[in-house]
Formats: C-alpha cells, structure tokens, sequence
C-alpha cells in the first residue's frame, strides 16, 4: 500500500521522541501556571499523584495498541475491533483523534509563533532596532500570522524528514538542549533578589485551595501534557521496536514529563516574585497571580529588561528554551494526520506533510483572523471535550474489547515475565474500569 514504515532507530531515540512531545509548552507554560494559580504545591501534589494513576495508565493503553497494529489509529482501532460496532466506534474514534490533534496543533502553533517572535526581539534589541523589536513583541494579526508560518514551516521541514532522520534526530538533538537551559536559567534566577519567595509559594502547599475544580485542572494539565488521547502517543508507539519493554518506557517518559515540569516550576514562580521586587506587577486588579500570556509574554520580559545587557542574553535563552520545546511537541501532533495520510491514502510522505501542514496552517491562520471568538474556542473544543472523551475510547479499546490474550502477548514483546509483575496484576483492571470513570467523572464536571 505504501512505502515501508519507519522506526525509531533505538530505545533512546524512541525515548527521546516521546519524553520530547510531552515536555512542551504544556509543562514549562502550563503547569507553572496552573501551580500559581491553584495554591501552590497542592497543586503539585495532586499532579504528580495524577499523572502517575490516570495519565499513565492511558498512556500504556496508547502505547501497547500502536506497537500492535503498527498502524494509525484509525487502522490500529479497527484492527482489534471484534465487530461492526466497535469497528465504527475505532473508526469515528480515530478520525476524531486525527481532527484533534490538528486543532491542538492550529493553536499551539500560534502560541509557539509568539515565542519565536519573542526570541528573536532580544536580537532586534541588541542591534538597536527597537521598532522591529516593539513589532515583534506587540500584539498584532500580521506578526500572529508571519510567526505562525514560520512555526509550521519548521514542523513541516522536521516531519517531512521521516521517523528517523526528522523526529528522532530533532529529539535527540533539542531535548538535551532543553534540559541544559533549563537548568542554566534556573541556577542564574535563583541568585536574583526575591526568587526565594518564588520558592516559598511553589513548594508550600496550601490545602485549603484544594476543590474539584482544581483536580479538573490537573487532570487536564495531564492529559495535555502527555499528549494522549488524540494518537500521538499511539503512532510513536507504532514507530517502537519489539524489544523495547513498554510499561518501563512508558514509566520513563512519564517520569521525564513529571520531572521537567516540576523543574519547570522551579525556574517560573521564582521569575515572577523576581519581577515582582524589580517592579513588575504580578498579581492581577483580583488578586490573583497573574496566569496566562500576561505571565510569559509580559511579567518575564519586564524584569529582563530590568537586567539591562545581561537581561538580553537571559531572554535569548529563554525563549530558545520555549521554541525547543514546542517544536518537539508540535512534530508529534502533526505527524498525526501525516502517518494516516501516508497509511491510508498512499501518499509520499512528502507531499502529505506539506498537505497537512498547509491544511492545519489554514485553520491557524481563521483563528489569527478572529482571534477573540476563536481562539479559547479551539484549545476548550479540543482539550476539555476531545481529549478526554478520545481518551476513554482508548481505554475501553484497550480494556474491554482487545483480546486479552493478544494484549498480554503484545506486552510480553521486550518483557517476558510481564505476568509476575505488579503492572500486570493492576493494569489491565485498571483501564477497564478505574480510567474511564475518573475520567467520565471529572468531564461531567467540566460539562456540568
Ligand atoms: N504535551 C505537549 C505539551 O505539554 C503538547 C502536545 C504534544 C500534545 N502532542 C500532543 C497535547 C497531543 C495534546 C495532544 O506542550
């Protein structure tokens, strides 16, 4: 039907694939965010017990079907389907996950647009360019648009590379470099006055702010941030060798996601209380820890401007930092429709990732042009109501309608005493039943 399908060339690559589409804006944007704006470690807390009891069970589901089928999810869920209604259901549920993982990428292009915009405005600033600068970082539908493009031609150029030669290359390459600014900007922050009540206010908890309404974030933080639901994790799943033994992959890549998002935290909340003592306000006319784009796009840029030279340097690194993480997620989301495209229509990969690419960017670019209608439109359609609801298709794909013994076979690829093992034990139990109700659960919340 098609050319032969590509692999990760090794455990690593694969890692660095995976632990690279989790670790996103999600993690370095988000989920400092939602600790502010939640009170604090309680929130951490109920992440970190999330994350591990929800997000990567669901995980395990997406990851043990795509080494199985080796196919997208829309041929992967009708694959293991016993019959015509589960075969509709993985047929609609697959194409669903296509739609969203294209809506979650026409968004999340736009906010990585911002952060290519904004790293290259230290530069116009060190040249002395300062009215490319003030376009650059104000807020205007033609700098969306060219910043945008930019982003997505990036993506594009990765993902026409292949599984190999684009995302593990990529991976490898920008997820250290990842990790190394973090912790560079993290070890000159906490030197700055004021960082240490940063630290105060993200490692005390305060369990009275816990509600439902916070577990609702955290599960949807999770959720977000290891990219299930819509495929990504199935199609790198996919991509994976028999050897591999998947539940200690999955585990890894859950603990990278977990960790770099904690470290995250350790970089933004004292960033903010360091903008606060150089002037900055940081609590909004309610009293709130200001959250959103405010906080990345304005608190953090202030007080580099308060650093004068140096303050430059820091921006650079900054914002380098957001760029590498969001094109290791963004590559993940589009080659999505790319591996069904390539799949089921036959195409070359590519003429389908610029197909794709083009058709994703003509989303973005609608909602660049009715951004205050579409924007939260998008990230609310896709997030609050795509992912969850794909993701308990998911389970009970994994759950109730895989054969069993298929299931145990396929984990036993890479893991041969699999049966003796706690996850056995638990898992499989586990997505049947538990998942999708913590998940249903707390989506009647959202829709309530
Ligand atoms: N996990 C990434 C982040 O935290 C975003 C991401 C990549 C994603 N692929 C995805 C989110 C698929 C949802 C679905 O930024």
């Amino acid at each position: 039907m098609s050319a032969p399908r590509g692999q990760f060339s090794s455990n690593f690559g694969f890692l660095m694939a995976a632990a690279g589409s989790a670790v996103g804006l999600g993690n370095i944007w988000g989920f400092p965010t939602n600790v502010a704006a939640n009170g604090g470690a309680a929130f951490v807390v109920v992440y970190l017990l999330l994350a591990f009891m929800l997000a990567y069970p669901v995980l395990m589901a997406e990851l043990s079907i795509g080494r199985y089928a080796r196919r997208n999810m829309v041929q992967a869920l009708r694959g293991i389907a016993t019959g015509p209604v589960s075969r509709g259901v993985g047929t609609i549920a697959g194409f669903g996950g296509i739609l969203v993982a294209s809506l979650i990428l026409s968004f999340y292009a736009i906010v990585a647009g911002w952060m290519v915009a904004h790293l290259a405005d230290p530069f116009a600033n060190l040249f002395g360019a300062s009215e490319t600068a003030a376009w650059l970082t104000g807020d205007s539908t033609a700098r969306n648009f060219t910043f945008t493009a930019i982003f997505s031609g990036l993506t594009m150029l990765i993902i026409a590379s292949g599984v190999e030669k684009g995302i593990e290359r990529w991976s490898t390459l920008l997820m250290p470099a990842l990790i190394i600014l973090l912790l560079m900007l993290i070890a000159y922050v906490l030197f700055q006055p004021g960082a240490m009540k940063g630290l105060e206010a993200y490692l005390i908890p305060d369990f009275s702010k816990l509600s439902p309404q916070l577990l609702l974030s955290a599960m949807g933080q999770a959720f977000f941030s290891l990219s299930l639901g819509v495929g990504t994790m199935l199609i790198y799943g996919s991509y994976l060798s028999k050897q591999e033994s998947l539940p200690r992959l999955g585990a890894l890549v859950t603990l990278i996601d977990v960790g770099i998002a904690f470290t995250a935290g350790l970089l933004i909340l004292p960033a903010m209380y360091v903008a606060q003592e150089a002037g900055t306000q940081i609590y909004s006319e309610a009293g709130e820890l200001i959250a959103g784009p405010g906080l990345i796009l304005q608190v953090l840029p202030a007080m580099f401007e308060t650093m004068g030279t140096s303050g430059h340097f820091v921006a650079i690194a900054f914002f380098a930092l957001m760029v590498i993480a969001s094109l290791t997620s963004s590559i993940s989301m589009l080659e999505v429709p790319v591996a069904f495209t390539i799949e089921n229509l036959g195409m070359k990969r590519r003429p389908a990732t610029l197909m794709m690419g083009l058709v994703i960017f003509a989303i973005s670019t609608v909602i660049i042009f009715n951004f205050e209608a579409l924007f939260g439109l998008v990230i609310s359609i896709a997030t609050e109501y795509g992912q969850p609801l794909l993701g308990v298709v998911l389970c009970v794909f994994a759950g109730w309608i895989w054969n069993r013994d298929q299931l145990l076979m396929e984990l036993k690829e890479g893991h041969p005493d699999i049966e003796q093992t706690v996850f056995w034990k638990i898992w499989p139990w586990y997505v049947r039943i538990a998942c999708p109700l913590l998940i249903l659960a707390a989506f009647a919340q959202t829709v309530l």
